[in-house]
């Protein structure tokens, strides 16, 4: 369903889906239903930016970043994904949307999730999908990748996915118009792959359902609900899961 003017229809495909899809992006919706039906409880959303699922009363927001295009304006908690300042057994639900990919050390970070929710606590997953995104060229993250990455990364940045970043974005049919998208909204300095890890405004992994769901079977988890594509966010997928009892 398209939301533009009928002179839409005298742009080009690629143009004018990729408008839709900014349309589509950040209309309340059924998601934030979804969100509601599936997280009781008290809860933490990480890196909610402008755009929050979690509700506000019964929710606590957390973020690296304050001052960015991305980043939470007056989060509660100012604190790396990986390393969340509250006690184990903290949270009866964790909210993630389109944070998990910018986490260089994917099953560390989940670890730390895991350990803040309580035994039977959900986690709230909401992931670019890489078939519908600038990442589409780029292969797949594969869980032995994530194993392999949380044995030998630290926390100095990761430098290794820089090359196949760049070959995956130039394969893009449309580069030209999503590199002016993103200097529109970060400016130039976006290029600079030091401002990148400093802002944390990097894709470390690429993933769909499978592989996400794949990972949280490995961490013990068990799933409650998975969408391939969001109605609301064409560019998504959501994948529930609860904790261990
Ligand atoms: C792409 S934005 C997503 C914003 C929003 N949740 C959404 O769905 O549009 C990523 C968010 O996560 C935060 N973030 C990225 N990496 C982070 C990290 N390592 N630790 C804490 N927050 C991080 C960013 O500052 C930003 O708020």
């Amino acid at each position: 369903m398209s939301r533009l003017s009928p002179i839409a229809s005298l742009l080009p495909d690629s143009l004018r889906q990729h408008l839709n899809a900014l349309y589509a992006r950040y209309r309340p919706g059924s998601t934030h239903r979804l969100v509601r039906r599936l997280c009781a409880g008290q809860g933490i959303e990480i890196g909610p930016g402008k755009h929050p699922y979690g509700d506000r009363g019964r929710t606590e927001y957390l973020d690296k970043h304050t001052d960015n295009k991305d980043g939470t304006r007056s989060p509660d908690l100012v604190a790396e994904a990986s390393a969340i300042p509250r006690a184990d057994a903290s949270y009866d639900y964790l909210i993630a949307s389109h944070v998990l990919e910018h986490c260089q050390n994917t099953l560390k970070t989940l670890h730390e999730w895991l350990r803040v929710l309580r035994p039977g606590g959900t986690l709230f997953l909401i992931l670019p999908h890489g078939d519908r995104t600038f990442d589409r060229h780029r292969a797949k993250t594969t869980l032995a990748h994530h194993i392999e990455d949380l044995a030998k990364l630290t926390d100095e940045p990761d430098r290794s996915h820089i090359e196949e970043i760049e070959l995956g974005w130039s394969a893009n049919e449309n580069f030209a118009l999503e590199k002016r998208e993103y200097e529109r909204q970060w400016g130039a300095a976006m290029w600079d792959w030091d401002f990148r890890f400093a802002n944390d405004v990097i894709h470390f992994h690429v993933w769909t359902q499978d592989e996400i769901v794949e990972v949280v079977r490995y961490l013990g988890m068990k799933l409650v609900y998975v969408a391939e594509t969001m109605p609301d966010r064409p560019d998504s997928f959501i994948v529930v899961a609860r904790k261990a009892l």
